[in-house]
């Protein structure tokens, strides 16, 4: 059955019954989807957040400018890149080679397209605005809560399930949090806030 429908028809059916559901979903991490934990796609060039997120100590948000402002955290284009690699030209051949493939891509304006990594179903809504900046009464939270450490990563794969349970598990555990601290639980466990 189409993902679409069969979520239109689990709302309908069975919404009423969401604590079992997820009950079940929790319990034996049951997965209707392809999740790719561990995906690591080949990138046309390797590019590394341990060398400029962990060694060079750049900002997640230098290069994901979007992160804390919509939905998607976006990924950067070469004029960021080139910010630094107009000068910075590598010290090995290695380096060397791969800095000048990217200064040939962005010098002839065909870019890099860079393989996703994370893909969720597109009847899933997440926004990283609301958990980056919005969530726990404005501190939001690290992009390490959800992505691992990515500053020790060569190549980026995906980390963490990202199933319906991990964003499921993660919304009570906060709304319990909320409570204690007196603000009003925010994180939505009803199906039409995720599938819209
Ligand atoms: C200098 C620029 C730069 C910095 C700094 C940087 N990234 Fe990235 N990031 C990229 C590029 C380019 C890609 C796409 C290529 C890839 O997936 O490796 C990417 C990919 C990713 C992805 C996978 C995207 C997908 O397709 O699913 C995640 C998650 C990510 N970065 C998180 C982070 C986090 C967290 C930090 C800070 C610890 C960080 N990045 C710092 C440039 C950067
Ligand atoms: C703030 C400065 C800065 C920015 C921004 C930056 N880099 Fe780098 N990058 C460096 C430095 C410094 C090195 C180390 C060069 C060396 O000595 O080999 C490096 C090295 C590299 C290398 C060669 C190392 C290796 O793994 O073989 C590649 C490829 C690379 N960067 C790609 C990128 C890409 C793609 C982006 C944009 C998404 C980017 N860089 C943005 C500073 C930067
Ligand atoms: C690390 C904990 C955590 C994880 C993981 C998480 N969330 Fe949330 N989410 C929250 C919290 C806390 C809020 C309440 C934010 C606030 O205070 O307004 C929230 C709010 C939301 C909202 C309502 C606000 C909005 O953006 O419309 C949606 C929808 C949502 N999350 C979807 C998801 C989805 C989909 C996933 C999984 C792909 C997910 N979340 C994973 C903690 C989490
Ligand atoms: C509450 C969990 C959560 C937090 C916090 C979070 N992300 Fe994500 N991120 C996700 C999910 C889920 C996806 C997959 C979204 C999709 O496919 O629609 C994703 C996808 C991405 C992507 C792929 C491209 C895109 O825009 O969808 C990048 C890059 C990324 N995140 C970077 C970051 C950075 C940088 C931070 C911190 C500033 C961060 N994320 C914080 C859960 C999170
Ligand atoms: C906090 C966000 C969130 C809530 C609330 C939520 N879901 Fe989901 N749901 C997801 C995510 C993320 C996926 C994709 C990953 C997966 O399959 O686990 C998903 C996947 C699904 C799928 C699998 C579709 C497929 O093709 O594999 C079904 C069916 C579904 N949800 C139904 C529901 C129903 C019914 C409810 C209400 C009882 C609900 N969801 C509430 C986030 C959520």
């Amino acid at each position: 059955m189409n993902a679409k429908l069969a979520i239109l028809f689990l709302m309908l059916t069975i919404g009423t019954a969401m604590p079992v559901l997820l009950g079940i979903r929790d319990t034996f991490d049951v997965q209707l989807a392809n999740l790719h934990t561990g995906y690591q796609p080949e990138q046309p060039i390797p590019y590394s957040h341990r060398l400029h997120a962990g060694y060079l100590n750049i900002d997640c948000q230098y290069c994901h400018t979007a992160a804390d402002q919509s939905r998607h955290a976006g990924v950067p284009n070469l004029q960021t890149c080139m910010n630094c690699h107009n000068t910075v030209k590598g010290n090995t051949t290695e380096s060397k080679e791969r800095i000048a493939l990217l200064a040939s891509k962005f010098a002839d304006g065909t870019g890099v397209e860079w393989k996703k990594v994370h893909n969720n179903p597109d009847f899933v809504y997440f926004n990283h605005m609301t958990h980056v900046r919005i969530a726990k009464n404005g501190e939001g939270f690290t992009c390490q809560e959800c992505h691992g450490p990515m500053e020790n990563e060569g190549v980026a794969h995906q980390q963490n399930i990202l199933s319906m349970g991990w964003c499921v598990n993660c919304h009570r555990t906060w709304n319990e949090e909320y409570k204690k601290q007196g603000w009003e639980p925010a994180a939505p466990l009803n199906c039409d806030a995720c599938h819209r």
